[in-house]
C-alpha cells in the first residue's frame, strides 16, 4: 500500500532544502517505492496565507500521514507577532504536541570528509558517533503555569513551569535505552538533580527503567557539565538521553562539533514509531531564496523516515551512502566549504545526491 509523506515546507530556506529532499523522494518513486506526497502550508508563510501557523488541514493532513517531512519554520517577519499562538514556532511546538511525537533523536555524526570544516582539533572530533534522544512533549515547553502577569508587589513577572511526570520519564528513558541496546550499549543522562526536585525524580526513573536494561551501562552528568564534556572530548558519549530544553540546548553543541549544523537530520517519533523528520537547524532566513543553503541535512532527515517508520533500512543506507560519496568528491555548499573542493549551491548538491543514489 502507498505510504502518505506530509510535506511541510515552512519559512526562510525550509521550501529550497525540502525541494530537494523531495528529489530524493521522488527518485526511490521512481525505482519502486510506493509513495504519496502531499504538500501543505506551515510556519509563517500559512500564517500569511491562512492567519494561522499550523491550520486545521496542515494538522490534520499530518496527522494522517504516515511520516512528515517538515523544513523549517520562523523569520524576522513574524518574531513581532504580538499573539504569541500565531507565531511560526508554535506550528513546531504544536505539530510535535498534537501528534504525540515524544522521541527526538538528533544524531551528531562527523563525516570523516568535513573534519575540517568543526571548529574543534580532528583529533577531538575524528569518528564522532553520538546520538541525542531528547524529550519534546514535556518539561518546560509545555508546562502550566505559564504566562507574563504581576507580583504581588505589582511588577511584571513572567514564569514557566518545569514538569514532568514518572511516566513521561519512563517512555522517553525506555526509547533511548531501545536505541542504546543497537549502538555502543552506552547510555548518559544528562539532568540537573543538584537543584531540580523535577530532575530528581528523573533520575530515579531512569535507574528504574535501567533494571530492564542490564546490558546498558548508564551514567548520570549534569548538564553544565555535559555542556563541558561535549566540547571538551564529545567521544565519551554514545547516548545521551535528557529533558525539552536541555536537549535544544545540547543538540545545537553537539550539532557544531560535526562542523555544520546544515549537516544533522532529525526524528521525532510517536510510541508506534510514526515520525516527523526534520533538519536540526532553523530557517535561516540571512540565506534564504539564494540557493546556497546545505540540504544534505533534510537529505539525511529522508534517510531517517526510511528508516525509522518506512522500514527501508535498505533504502535509507543507500541514501546514507550517497551523501557520504558526494562529499568524497569534494562537492561543498558554503557552510562546509573550506577551501578544498568545490564549492556548490543547494540544487546542485541535490542533483548530485540524485545521481549517486542511482548509480
Ligand atoms: C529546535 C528548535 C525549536 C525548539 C524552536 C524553533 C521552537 O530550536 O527544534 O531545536 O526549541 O525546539
Ligand atoms: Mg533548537
Amino acid at each position: 500500500m502507498s505510504k502518505k509523506i506530509a510535506i511541510l515546507p515552512g519559512d526562510g530556506i525550509g521550501p529550497e532544502i525540502v525541494g530537494e529532499a523531495v528529489k530524493v523522494l521522488e527518485t526511490l518513486r521512481e525505482n519502486g517505492l510506493d509513495l504519496d506526497l502531499v504538500e501543505a502550508p506551515v510556519g509563517g508563510m500559512a500564517y500569511d496565507l491562512h492567519g494561522d501557523s499550523l491550520p486545521d488541514e496542515t494538522l490534520s493532513l499530518a496527522k494522517a500521514a504516515d511520516a512528515v517531512l517538515l523544513g523549517a519554520v520562523g523569520g524576522p517577519k513574524w518574531d513581532g507577532l504580538a499573539d504569541r499562538s500565531k507565531r511560526p514556532e508554535k506550528a513546531l511546538l504544536g505539530l510535535r504536541s498534537e501528534m504525540a511525537l515524544f522521541s527526538n533523536l538528533r544524531p551528531a555524526i562527523l563525516y570523516p570528509q568535513l573534519a575540517d570544516a568543526s571548529t574543534l582539533k580532528p583529533e577531538v572530533v575524528a569518528g564522532l558517533d553520538i546520538m541525542i534522544v531528547r524529550e519534546l512533549t514535556g518539561g518546560i515547553y509545555f508546562g502550566e503555569p505559564r504566562g507574563i502577569g504581576k507580583s504581588p508587589a505589582g511588577e511584571r513577572r513572567g514564569y514557566n513551569t518545569l514538569v514532568y511526570t514518572e511516566s513521561e520519564i519512563e517512555r522517553i528513558a525506555r526509547s533511548a535505552f531501545e536505541i542504546a541496546m543497537k549502538r555502543g550499549r552506552r547510555l548518559c543522562s544528562v539532568d540537573k538533580a543538584n537543584v531540580l526536585e523535577v530532575m530528581v525524580l528523573w533520575r530515579e526513573v531512569v535507574n528504574e527503567v535501567a533494571r530492564d536494561y542490564p546490558d546498558v551501562e548508564v551514567s548520570h552528568m549534569y548538564v553544565d557539565n555535559a555542556a563541558m564534556q561535549l566540547v571538551r572530548a564529545p567521544k565519551q558519549f554514545d547516548v545521551i538521553v535528557t529533558g525539552n530544553m536541555f536537549g535544544d540546548i545540547l543538540s545545537d553543541a553537539a550539532a557544531m562539533l560535526t562542523g555544520s549544523i546544515g549537516m544533522l537530520p532529525s526524528a521525532s517519533l510517536d510510541k508506534n514509531g510514526k515520525g516527523m523528520y526534520e533538519p536540526i537547524h532553523g530557517s535561516a532566513p540571512d540565506i534564504a531564496g539564494q540557493g546556497k543553503a546545505n540540504p544534505l541535512a533534510t537529505i539525511l532527515s529522508v534517510a531517517m523516515m526510511l528508516r525509522y517508520t518506512l522500514d527501508e533500512a535498505g533504502l535509507a543506507d543507500k541514501v546514507e551512502r550517497a551523501v557520504s560519496a558526494v562529499l568524497d568528491r569534494g562537492l561543498r555548499t558554503p557552510d562546509i566549504y573550506t577551501g578544498n573542493g568545490t564549492e556548490v549551491g543547494t540544487s546542485e548538491m541535490g542533483d548530485a545526491i540524485v545521481a549517486a543514489i542511482a548509480n
